[in-house]
């Protein structure tokens, strides 16, 4: 039997087949009319007033920290438990990433200890949907509100999400989301940032095209120095295809997470919480594993039969930020030893997973 894979696309080739003809046919791969829709697309469905697509996740939030005008001496709050790519961006613009600790149920920033970590230096809060799950934010974004702190959410797995009847993408004053292939929406690689201030939204639209700015005679008018950090048109048709199924999929994937509650739970583990009031897109099927139980232990023995993977990462934790700050948070750091992430696409048989976690846990 071949070993049941974490994640499939949710593309097929013959969905884009006949975009893909007519783009090449035109000779139009980059600033068409798919790059314009599928803006107009994001923005439109998450709620927020602008959309703007970039290369990654990675790029979207280190634009929205260089707009902040975020450098050193300054200090951006951030959740720990994340991937690498939230911290590594605000130590990259000279500022300091102070590290959030998360709570042990929904892996997400907690409000007590976000009010504790604000000080003089703050000029921004990063909010991460840890997995996709943005149980949380609205709470957050009351209180950066309060203190007049922008908040950059880092939706990088949340494409889909929403708490309070809200979605991710129209909560935070910016919000960067990734189209990476363990998202529910991959392009290859890309991102997008999505903003509802308008002044913003003017410093993207000329950053984001080299610093241009209309014309001065025949040529285009260079009003400030800018960046190229482009989705081609091809990449847009793949995210418009998958942006006009989200809802299904994330309905799917839920469908899944119910049937993996029930069939681990029974063996002792634990999933990742969200609210009430959250539509989880569950872009990672993740578990803390029974007491007792060796997560390296139990990923190595399911290696040819499942494959699985650790939940994600205690900034605070990795080498370089351990060495450079010394500033470990303890329940991301217990998190980040004893979290896994099972399979999780339509049409798994969740069954022959729980037997075979059942099978080398015996
Ligand atoms: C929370 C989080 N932020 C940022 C990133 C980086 O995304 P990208 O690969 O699009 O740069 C990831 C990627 O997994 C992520 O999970």
């Amino acid at each position: 039997m071949s070993q049941i894979r974490l994640m499939r696309p949710y593309i097929g080739f013959d969905e884009v087949e006949a975009e893909f003809r007519e783009v090449f046919d035109s000779g139009i791969f980059t600033r068409g009319q798919h790059v314009d829709a599928f803006r107009s697309e994001l923005a439109a469905y998450t709620g927020a007033k602008h959309a703007f697509l970039t290369t990654s996740a990675t790029t979207s939030l280190w634009v929205c920290l260089k707009l902040l005008g975020i450098g050193p001496g300054d200090e951006v709050i951030v959740s720990d438990f994340s991937f690498p790519a939230s911290a590594n961006v605000i130590e990259d613009v000279g500022a300091r990433p102070v590290f959030a600790d998360v709570c042990p149920e929904t892996f997400n920033m907690r409000p007590e200890v976000l009010e504790a970590l604000i000080g003089p230096r703050t000029k921004a809060v990063m909010f991460v949907d840890a997995l996709g799950n943005p149980t949380g934010i609205t709470e957050i974004k009351r209180i950066c509100s309060a203190k007049r702190i922008p908040l950059i959410e880092d939706a990088a797995c949340a494409i889909g999400s929403s708490e309070k009847g809200a979605r991710c993408g129209a909560i935070a004053d910016l919000t960067c989301f990734s189209f990476h292939p363990r998202k529910l929406i991959s392009t290859g690689e890309g991102g997008a940032i999505t903003t509802n201030s308008d002044e913003w939204a003017d410093w993207l639209t000329v950053k984001l095209a080299h610093g241009a700015n209309g014309m001065k005679g025949v040529a285009l008018d260079f009003v400030d120095y800018g960046y190229n950090f482009r989705l081609s048109e091809l990449q847009a048709v793949m995210g418009r295809k998958q942006l006009a199924k989200i809802d299904s999929i994330v309905r799917e994937r839920n469908e899944i997470r119910e049937r993996y509650m029930e069939q681990l739970g029974e063996l002792g583990f634990v999933a990742q919480k969200s609210g009430s009031d959250v539509v989880y897109n569950v872009q990672s099927m993740v578990f803390r594993v029974p007491e007792g139980c060796d997560r390296d232990r139990l990923i190595a023995d399911l290696r040819g039969t499942v494959e699985t993977t650790i939940g994600t990462y205690a900034l605070s934790s990795g080498s370089y930020f351990l060495s450079k700050y010394r500033d470990v948070q303890p329940t991301a750091a217990q998190l980040e030893a004893t979290t896994i992430t099972f399979p999780c696409f339509t049409g798994l048989d969740v069954g022959a997973v729980a037997a075979a976690v059942r099978a080398v846990l015996r």
